[in-house]
């Protein structure tokens, strides 16, 4: 079997994540023993979520006495604690999601576990008594509120995801740059019925990892995530032991058949920022002249940044393709024979020809993103 790491690359708090699949929390209901009941075919989980100080208790306690599940305890720091042992053996990366009322509550959390778990803070929640605590959506209707509970945590070194729902903030993208700005290292998703429109504005406004869920209940609609920009899908209503195992095996075969398992749609086609990688030079009229402009990027800008993306790698060969190096070429579901002759003369597979265009396009969003002045790409 492949090396999960070779299959994905993709790390999450410093950890291999064996699959692209996460469990999202759910309160009352996504523990420990939930999570290693499914894990086999889950790579990350997010616990909880859990209230961690006396206002969202309060807020808890109200939702609860409305019939909702939640975790009630006296001491939920004492709680998630056992609850992270007990996922110690697991090789699903543990996160833990926290609804809290101030950065300090947070920082409480993080002080006591230090790297061994990402923090999700839950900008999702939308019951009345739980924004009224100042947590939940109230964080989406607050950046600066929010902004200032991922810089708690991240001053304490640890990994940050926020969960947030799509459509409540006042503009999405304005909030994923703010995320971004913060320092968080992740921004989990929920996209509501918005699909990936949405999720591709996100994907164009922050490098940050990205987890798409609602609703991924099929195959179809998880490559529709993942070729709009998100690096793993989660599941919660529908995360079933059945579901997840036909999820994983089709993912895999995915990532073994492509070789880049989430790799864009060609920018022409609807995809996102990370398809420059399969541009072409900017010599005619199409829709990456506009996408340039929108990022304040010039045409000689974008030129160099691709021929210094491929330097020391095989896609600068290819002087029978179209632009004279395969760091032009189309996406390998294209169909090119001198692409191909190419990549023949050199030995390499479509597989690996798409593993370094996915890493070009790593340093594509590295380049994009670390320009304070740039506008986003959307
Ligand atoms: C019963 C229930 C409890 C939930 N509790 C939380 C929570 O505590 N924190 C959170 O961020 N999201 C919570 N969610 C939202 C889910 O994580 C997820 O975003 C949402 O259900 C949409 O994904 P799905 O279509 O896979 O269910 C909850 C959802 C449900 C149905
Ligand atoms: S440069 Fe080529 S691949 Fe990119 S949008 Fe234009 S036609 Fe499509
Ligand atoms: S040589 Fe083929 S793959 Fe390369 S840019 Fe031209 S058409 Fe696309």
């Amino acid at each position: 079997m492949m090396d999960p790491y070779d299959r994905f690359e993709l790390l999450l708090n410093d950890r291999v994540v064996k699959t692209p699949i996460a469990l999202a929390s759910m309160a009352g209901m996504v523990d420990a023993g939930y999570v290693l009941e499914r894990s086999e075919h889950v790579g990350a989980a997010f616990i909880g979520g859990y209230s961690i100080d006396e206002p969202t208790i309060a807020a808890s306690r109200v939702m609860a006495e409305d019939g909702r599940k939640e975790f009630l305890s006296d001491d939920p720091i004492e709680e998630i604690g056992r609850q992270l042992l007990l996922l110690n053996d697991s090789d699903v990366v543990a996160g833990v999601n926290l609804r809290g009322s101030s950065p300090d509550s947070f920082r409480a959390v993080s002080e006591r576990f230090g790297d061994r778990v990402i923090y999700e803070i839950d900008a999702h929640c939308r019951q009345p008594s739980m924004i009224g605590a100042g947590c939940g959506e109230s964080l989406l209707q607050h950046p600066e509120a929010l902004a200032a509970v991922i810089e708690g945590l991240k001053s304490d070194g640890v990994t940050v995801s926020v969960k947030i729902r799509a459509g409540v903030a006042k503009n999405d993208q304005d909030l994923a740059r703010t995320i971004w700005k913060a320092e968080a290292d992740i921004i989990h998703v929920d996209l509501m019925d918005f699909g990936h429109a949405k999720l591709r504005q996100i994907r164009n406004s922050c490098p940050l990892t990205i987890i798409a869920n609602n609703g991924i209940t099929t195959f179809a609609r998880v490559k529709e995530m993942f070729s709009h920009g998100a690096d793993l899908v989660s599941l919660a209503r529908h995360a079933d032991p059945a579901t997840l195992a036909r999820l994983d095996t089709a993912i895999a075969e995915l990532a073994d058949d492509v070789g880049w398992y989430n790799a864009p749609k060609q920018l022409c086609r609807g995809g996102d920022i990370r398809a420059f990688c399969f541009c072409c030079m900017p010599v005619k009229d199409c829709p990456l002249l506009p996408a340039l402009r929108r990022i304040g990027m010039e045409r000689s800008e974008f030129i160099v940044m691709k021929q210094e993306g491929v330097m020391n790698t095989p896609l600068v060969h290819g002087e029978h393709t179209c632009f004279g190096s395969l760091a032009w070429c189309c996406k390998s579901s294209t169909p090119c024979m001198f692409r191909d002759m190419t990549l023949g003369k050199l030995g390499l597979t479509k597989q690996d020809y798409m593993r370094y265009k996915h890493r070009l396009s790593d340093t594509i969003m590295a380049r994009v993103f670390c320009d304070e002045n740039r506008d986003d790409a959307s």
